[in-house]
Parts: C-alpha cells; sequence; structure tokens
C-alpha cells in the first residue's frame, strides 16, 4: 500500500486523536494515532531531504559512535535496547558498534524496515519488537546502553511510565542516551512572528496559540500540536511534549538516573525559522547559512545555556547504583 493511501485509511478510522488524554483508553487511542502517522511515513522516513532532519540524525549518530563505544568485548556482546526504533537509523549504528541490539517500536511498518536492514547488514542477531515504550517487554537490568531518540519520548502519553521502564531495563551504571522536544527555543518567537503577518512561516497557530508558549509556567514543558507536512504534502497533527532541561534532570533523577553530559541540537540552526529548515526543497542560500549556523553550533552545544536552549535537548544519563 502507498503512503498516500494508509494516509487516506489512517484519516477514515474512527479512534482519532484525543487531545489532552486523561483516561487510559484516550492514551491508548493517542498511542495508536501516532503510530498510524508513523506508519504513514514508513515510504520516506529514510528518505527525509531536509536539512533539519538530517543534521539531527548525524548529531546523534554521532554522540552515539562517541559514548557508545563498548570498551571491551567480552565473550557475549553487550545488549542495547532502541526505544522507538523507526527504521532502525541509530539500532543499525548500535549493531555497528558490537550490540546485541533489541528494538521496540508501535509502528509496525518501520520495524518490519528495521528487521530488513540490520538482517542485510548481516546482524541476524538483531531483534524487533511492535510495544510500547511504556511496558517494556525486557527484563530488569537487561540493557547496557538504551537509545531513546527521534524524540521518541515526547511522543509518549504516560512518558513519566516510560521513563521508569528504561530504568528498570538498564543495568547499574547503565547508560541512556535520551533525546526529547526542548521547550525554550527560537522557535516560539518564530511562531509568534508567524502568528501575526498571517502564517507567512507555515507555523499554522493563532496569535492566541503563539502567546501561550511564553505563559507560566515556565520551567515545565506543555504539549503543542506538532503539525507536519508528509512528502504527498499531506499535514499531519501530533501531540509532542515539549521539556525544560531542569524538568529533564528532575524527571531522570525520580527515575533513578543522573545525567553525565547534554547538548542542545538546534539552538543556533533556528536562528531561521525550522519550517523553513523542514522543506525537503530549501534553497541553496538557506542549506548554506543553515550549515554556517550548525558549524558555530557545535561549538557551543554542550555549554549552558546554548544546550538548555534548543529544539532538541539531547542527554547522556547513567543508571544509579
Ligand atoms: C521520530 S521517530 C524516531 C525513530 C528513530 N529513533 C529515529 O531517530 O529515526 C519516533 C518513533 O517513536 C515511535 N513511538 C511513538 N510513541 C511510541 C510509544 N508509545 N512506544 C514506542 N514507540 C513509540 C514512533 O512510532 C516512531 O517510530
Amino acid at each position: 500500500m502507498t503512503p498516500a493511501a494508509k494516509l487516506l485509511l489512517f484519516c477514515m478510522s474512527r479512534d482519532r486523536y484525543v487531545r489532552r488524554p486523561d483516561t487510559d483508553t484516550a492514551a491508548s487511542n493517542q498511542t495508536r494515532y501516532v503510530g498510524r502517522i508513523f506508519n504513514a511515513m514508513a515510504g520516506e522516513y529514510d528518505n527525509l531531504k531536509d536539512p533539519w532532519y538530517g543534521y539531527t540524525f548525524a548529531e546523534i549518530e554521532r554522540t552515539i559512535r562517541r559514548y557508545f563505544r563498548p570498551t571491551s568485548i567480552g565473550q557475549s556482546k553487550p545488549t542495547a535496547l532502541d526505544i522507538g526504533c523507526g527504521t532502525g537509523l541509530q539500532s543499525l549504528v548500535l549493531a555497528e558498534l558490537g550490540y546485541k541490539v533489541k528494538g521496540i517500536d508501535i509502528a509496525d511498518d518501520l520495524i518490519a524496515i528495521a528487521a530488513k536492514k540490520l538482517s542485510a547488514a548481516g546482524f541476524a542477531d538483531a531483534h524487533f519488537l511492535h510495544a510500547d515504550a511504556e511496558h517494556l517487554p525486557f527484563e530488569d537490568g537487561i540493557a547496557d546502553v538504551i537509545n531513546c531518540c527521534g524524540p521518541t519520548l515526547s511522543f509518549v502519553p504516560d512518558w513519566r511510565a516510560a521513563l521508569k521502564e528504561i530504568s528498570r531495563c538498564l543495568k547499574p551504571d547503565g547508560k541512556l542516551l535520551l533525546e526529547v522536544e526542548g521547550k525554550w527555543t527560537a522557535d516560539i518567537i518564530w511562531e509568534l512572528i508567524d502568528a501575526v503577518t498571517g502564517n507567512s512561516l507555515d507555523y499554522d497557530s493563532s496569535p492566541r496559540q503563539a502567546m501561550k508558549q511564553f505563559l507560566p509556567p515556565w520551567t515545565i514543558g506543555h504539549h503543542i500540536e506538532y503539525s507536519f507536512v508528509l512528502e504527498s504534502g499531506t499535514t499531519v497533527r501530533m501531540p509532542l511534549k515539549l521539556f525544560t532541561a531542569s524538568e529533564l534532570r528532575r524527571e531522570l533523577a525520580n527515575a533513578g538516573l543522573r545525567i553525565e553530559k547534554r547538548w542542545g541540537l538546534h539552538c543556533l540552526t533556528n536562528l531561521l525559522p525550522s519550517t523553513v529548515l523542514h522543506r525537503a526543497d530549501a534553497g541553496r542560500l538557506v542549506r548554506s547559512i543553515f550549515y554556517q549556523l550548525a558549524n558555530l553550533e557545535h561549538l557551543v552545544h554542550g555549554v549552558w545555556p546554548f544546550n538548555a536552549l534548543a529544539c532538541s535537548l539531547l542527554v547522556m544519563a547513567e543508571k544509579k547504583r
């Protein structure tokens, strides 16, 4: 089935996304909704041509290669879990580093691509399952490292439960690489400019919605409806939880995880509106400014306040003993 046909089916289905779920049923409807959108993206996910995602995925890969390199390979391979593995972009990197990879996701079509990708690369021991991050199908302390990027956690209705599950599955001293959506970014200013200039930048928000982002509480992230244009031209919306840096530190600590390092991705590249950078047909001038900003960002993205005021908050955390 083509991605466009899947999208049509998804739009016609009855259990549509329910905003602000306050019951288990609403939360699982939301999870199914998100899964269907990602399934509809299966045909294009690995070919996203916009500068924004290319840069994000390259930075995550670079961080995994640098910090997740196993120190010694014993008789059996160390285990890596990939939570919200999608098409296996990071699963493949982990397998190449020498891990036995177990990936989970709620989007079957993406899992199928991940399984095929790793099998084609010769990693027969990689294993992928349909599962929800809120209920991981793994025993306690199974993982040496866990990757949860993309930013999967921001899509999970009960993200606190998912953090506890991640912590449960990590060995003591095991490492987590986590990426979530940040609350404090230049995008909230771009969104406001967009709203008062008749949506010239495609943020698609009313002035009231745009203003709401500036209101308290300032240290806790809120939910937004993230709109995304598929290559077919169809706009889809997904619920997305934004985090502040202090909230993330606190919530990780509550789950028994301590942050060791953190970086802010798109702290400086967001001096250009993200909607412009999400376009596959972003022109040469836009791309050139973007890459200059990205080079500058490399110098500062691990330093406060740049690691806190960014569209993607990337953290390396360790499971406390
Ligand atoms: C943007 S993708 C990231 C995939 C991959 N980590 C990457 O960086 O390419 C987010 C993934 O999270 C998955 N996801 C969303 N909610 C989830 C949940 N509750 N449990 C497991 N996976 C979930 C989606 O299906 C999607 O594949």
